[in-house]
């Protein structure tokens, strides 16, 4: 039995972005570019990084809704990559994934029963079994019986995601891919929906691949991070050695821009200067290099490869990598 759920090697997607009256290629976004990752079973990898660098692609690409370029996908020791249309639907029963936006994904002509009981069907259970069932999926998201006659919109956001997490589990997957699930939730709600999280992966053994640009978020429920930017992972550890001594510019200037009480005032990512390359003409070398306070020439020329820091703490980047 592999200790892995979900792995990925050397996957790529660029995107052309094509202009004038005869469509040329104008130019790549490289969304994701030779990325590597895993998701242990029964854990979370969180994704983290800002707007545009290739989050939700990866997450895409996972679910083969996006064709990748390069690179393999590995779901419980199967490598899916190329998995012919007709057996995708399988794979989706193993694989689901939650939204930003539930008010986007839930059918808002359906009520939250109606949307949970079309995942049902594809369990083929009997008429009863399924009522039980839809019973039995709102109570583990914390949603009353009642919910399950009433529309998408007489949802509170918090209680609209519930209903996302609960349609997700109706398939009974084993990964589910947590796409900045609580992005668009007050904070105090995103609280009780990342504890609910929580609870339903000890419960359920669910492996986690949770994306967003917050790392304070991230940080609540990952056992390991990957951070993002402009397609590629800049570093890569368990989580308490990331939080604790993260090596990456980029990543220090992320955790600093996480509002920490007894630091007073808060510093942001504006406080490293520069501004996010646009991502159709990545800057040669190390791809953060225009905003990161230590770059040296090399750091403009030379492209950086992955280096291991210690145990399973991998950096790219070369001022950690020498010291
Ligand atoms: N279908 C597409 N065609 C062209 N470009 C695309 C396409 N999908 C994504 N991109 C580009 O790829 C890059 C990565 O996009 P992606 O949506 O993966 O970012 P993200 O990290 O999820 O951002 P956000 O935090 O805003 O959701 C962006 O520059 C985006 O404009
Ligand atoms: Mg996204």
């Amino acid at each position: 039995m592999s200790e892995i759920s979900l792995h990925v090697e050397g996957l790529k997607k660029y995107f052309a972005v094509r202009r004038g009256f005869f469509q040329r290629v104008a130019g790549w976004v490289k969304a994701v570019d030779n990325i590597d990752l895993a998701v242990p079973k029964g854990k979370t990898l969180g994704l983290v990084g800002e707007s545009g660098c290739g989050k939700s692609t990866v997450a895409r690409l996972v679910l083969r809704l996006l064709e990748p370029d390069a690179g393999r996908i590995v779901y419980e020791g199967r490598d899916i990559t190329h998995l012919p249309p007709r057996d995708l639907n399988a794979l989706r029963k193993e694989m689901q994934i939650v939204f930003q936006d539930p008010y986007g994904s839930l059918n808002p002509r359906m009520t939250i029963g109606q949307t949970i009981k079309e995942g049902l069907r594809k369990m083929r259970l009997s008429k009863g079994a399924r009522r039980e069932r839809l019973e039995e999926l709102l109570q583990m998201v914390g949603l009353s019986a009642g919910s399950a006659d009433r529309y998408p919109h007489e949802f509170s956001g918090g209680q609209r995601q519930r209903a996302g997490i609960a349609r997700a589990l109706s398939v009974e997957p084993s990964l589910v891919i947590c796409d900045e699930p609580v992005s668009a939730l007050d904070v105090s709600i995103q609280a009780q929906i990342i504890n609910l999280l929580k609870d339903l992966q000890d419960r359920l053994g669910l492996s986690y691949l949770f994306i967003s640009h917050d790392l304070n978020v991230v940080g609540y429920l990952s056992d390991r991070v990957a951070v993002m930017y402009l397609g590629q992972i800049m570093e890569y550890a368990d989580a308490d050695d990331l939080f604790e001594s993260p090596c990456h510019p980029y990543s220090q200037a992320l955790l600093s821009a996480v509002p920490r009480p007894e630091a007073g005032a808060k510093r942001g990512l504006s406080s490293l200067g520069g501004e996010v390359p646009s991502p159709l003409d990545p800057p040669p070398g190390c791809k953060f290099q225009a905003r990161c306070p230590y770059a040296e020439v090399r750091c403009r020329e030379e492209p950086v490869a992955f280096y291991r820091v210690g145990g399973n703490h991998l950096v790219r980047c070369w001022k950690p990598a020498e010291s």
